[in-house]
């Protein structure tokens, strides 16, 4: 990537709703984000959410957070997007894409002429669906142009599994890979604890009925939204800390694996759509999409993910 003027580890996050805000709160304590700008319609909330981070300044490294419009956003390294409307109780990720792809092709064409060749880094759902539409709006490398995408089912997945075998779930590697929505596919072949294979680990442990579990595990996960929308109304600490994750990586080009969406090439016959995969994260963005071994079934899921994606997709563009 041509260096650019990049103001040293800027970030924008356009949307200071509860998802925003939380990101914004999470670099904050993480300490990565040196300068942050919120920007939201509804300019009030943007400046009372900066009002309120600001004042934490004596509890975290020093971070210099304002609230403002487009042009303010000059010279960030990574803009977030996660502006529009989220799901109501029953409505599916997908069935908010004519009126997000407004949403997200207004903001890439207000935010272009400010920010010289920044990551994109979009949240808003569908965001499979999204991360395709910034990708043509924005004419970034693809490279950069990075969605949520499945990080945080891939979490679900690893909590979910810790929880049944009793084992820190940093010590449970599973991927979610496909459309971050009700396609998603738990690639359950190579789900490892400590290297064990689940399966085996399942008969180490004596957990019975592991079919039964794995059945509820994926209906957990898969529904995890949902769940927690009918419950609280709305998702945001577990993707605020899954989108901190990502910009950890880019920031300090830690080449760490995460289940970002992405425009995949050919891998497993896809193309032309934007979902997830295990990707290679740096400085630059995606430096590698990996071609994860898959059973035959789930390597069918993933076509079929990417397919119902290239449906909608068609819609708005
Ligand atoms: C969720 C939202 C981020 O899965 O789509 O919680």
């Amino acid at each position: 990537m041509a260096k650019t003027n990049h103001l040293e580890d800027k970030i924008s996050i356009i949307g200071a709703g509860m998802v925003g805000s939380t990101i914004a709160y999470a670099l904050m304590i993480s300490g990565l984000a040196k300068q942050l700008v919120l920007v939201d319609i509804n300019r009030g909330k943007a400046a009372g959410e900066a009002m309120d981070l600001s004042h934490s300044a004596s509890f975290v490294k020093p971070v210099h957070i304002k609230a403002g419009s487009y042009p303010d956003c000059a010279g960030s390294r990574i803009v977030i997007i996660t502006a529009g409307a989220n799901q109501k109780p029953g409505e599916t990720r997908l069935d908010l894409v004519e009126k997000n792809a407004r949403i997200i092709k207004n903001i890439v064409e207000n935010v272009r002429p400010h920010c010289d060749n920044p990551i994109w880094l979009i949240v808003t759902n569908p965001v499979d669906v999204l991360t395709y539409l910034v990708l043509k709006v924005s004419n970034s490398p693809p490279s950069q142009v990075i969605g949520s995408g499945t990080v945080l089912d891939s979490s679900r997945f690893r909590h979910l599994l810790s929880q049944y075998c009793e084992v820190d779930a940093r010590n449970v590697h599973a991927h979610v890979i496909g459309e971050h929505g009700d396609s998603e596919v738990l690639v359950w072949s190579t789900a490892n604890i400590a290297g064990i294979p689940v399966e085996k680990f399942f008969k180490m442990v004596e957990i019975d009925s592991p079919a039964e579990i794995k059945d509820k595990i994926d209906r957990q996960v898969r529904r995890a939204a949902y769940e927690i929308i009918e419950r609280k109304g709305a998702t945001y600490y577990a993707i605020g800390l899954a989108v901190r994750r990502i910009v950890e990586s880019i920031l300090r080009d830690e080449h760490s694996v995460l289940t970002v969406s992405n425009l995949v090439g050919g891998i497993y016959d896809v193309n032309d759509i934007c979902l997830s995969l295990p990707c290679v994260i740096g400085k630059n963005g995606i430096i590698k999409t990996l071609r994860p071994p898959l059973t035959e079934e789930e390597i069918q899921q993933f076509r079929s993910s990417a397919l119902s994606l290239q449906k909608v997709a068609g819609r708005v563009l």
